[in-house]
């Protein structure tokens, strides 16, 4: 008899689909651009939050969330390409999939960056801005518009592509516990915790990390 098994805490869901949402509407008003960048800026300013609250919980969250229990050292990732992912258990991030969370987090993580130094010369520009030299600025907006997009749109192709293929090729539907938290399986495995403690320490670190967003944006004016 499968046992369900709680994989993916609350706080990761809720990061993942708000990550989703803010995504999305940052796509959608960077395109529309003029009065829908103050939207852009908020939805990024969210995107920033969204990913100092990650990297906390990638040490404070519950099992499969820690960073600890997805990195793989590259001879687990190549015997998992030999394999095809035969022999791998399917609890947590694979070798493969916990390689795009990485490339995600950190492409997103410099799509933030690079934001705060964009300049549109017309009315949207970056806090960060008029604190670093209009090289940087001209880097940091071709950065922004030209590559960092596209990188971000190829990986997000290629992290629905894989959702796909798990779904067609390996009988697998991923998506479900990343909604409800939860993965059936025929043996024993490590759990989540995911406790209404861990959802509240969770909505305190996610307090602490929008205020430190809050606190920085104050003090660059
Ligand atoms: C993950 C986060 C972000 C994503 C995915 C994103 C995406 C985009 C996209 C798609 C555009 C339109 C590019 C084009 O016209 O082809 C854009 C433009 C822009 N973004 Fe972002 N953005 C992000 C974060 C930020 C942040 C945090 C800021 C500033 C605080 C920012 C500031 C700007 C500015 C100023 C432009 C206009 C650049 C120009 O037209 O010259 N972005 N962004
Ligand atoms: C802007 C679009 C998206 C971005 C940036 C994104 C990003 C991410 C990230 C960073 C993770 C890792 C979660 C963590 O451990 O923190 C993840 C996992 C996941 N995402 Fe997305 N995602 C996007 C869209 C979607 C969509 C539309 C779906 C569903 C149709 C989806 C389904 C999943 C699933 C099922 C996982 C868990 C994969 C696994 O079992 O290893 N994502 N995503």
């Amino acid at each position: 008899m499968p046992a369900a098994i709680r994989v993916w805490d609350l706080p990761v869901r809720a990061f993942h689909w708000s990550l989703v949402a803010c995504v999305v509407g940052l796509v959608i008003s960077g395109n529309i651009g003029g009065s829908a960048m103050t939207w852009h800026f908020r939805f990024g300013y969210c995107v920033a939050t969204l990913l100092l609250f990650r990297i906390v919980w990638g040490f404070a969250g519950g099992h499969w969330s820690r960073f600890a229990s997805f990195i793989y050292p590259p001879s687990q990732v190549l015997n998992y390409l030999r394999t095809g992912g035969e022999i791998h258990q399917k609890v947590g991030h694979n070798p493969l999939g916990a390689l795009s969370v990485f490339a995600m987090l950190g492409i997103l993580a410099l799509q933030v960056s690079s934001g705060m130094m964009s300049d549109d010369e017309i009315s949207a520009s970056g806090p960060l801005v008029k604190w670093v030299s209009g090289n940087w600025v001209s880097l940091a907006t071709w950065y922004h518009k030209d590559i960092g997009k596209v990188i971000l749109i190829v990986l997000v192709a290629t992290h629905l592509a894989a959702i796909i293929f798990y779904r067609w090729r390996k009988n697998e539907n991923l998506v479900r516990p990343m909604l409800t938290g939860d993965k059936l399986l025929d043996e024993p495995a490590t759990e989540s915790s995911d406790t209404t403690q861990d959802r509240l320490k969770a909505l305190l670190v996610l307090a602490a990390c929008a205020g430190l967003v809050w606190f920085a944006l104050a003090r660059l004016g």
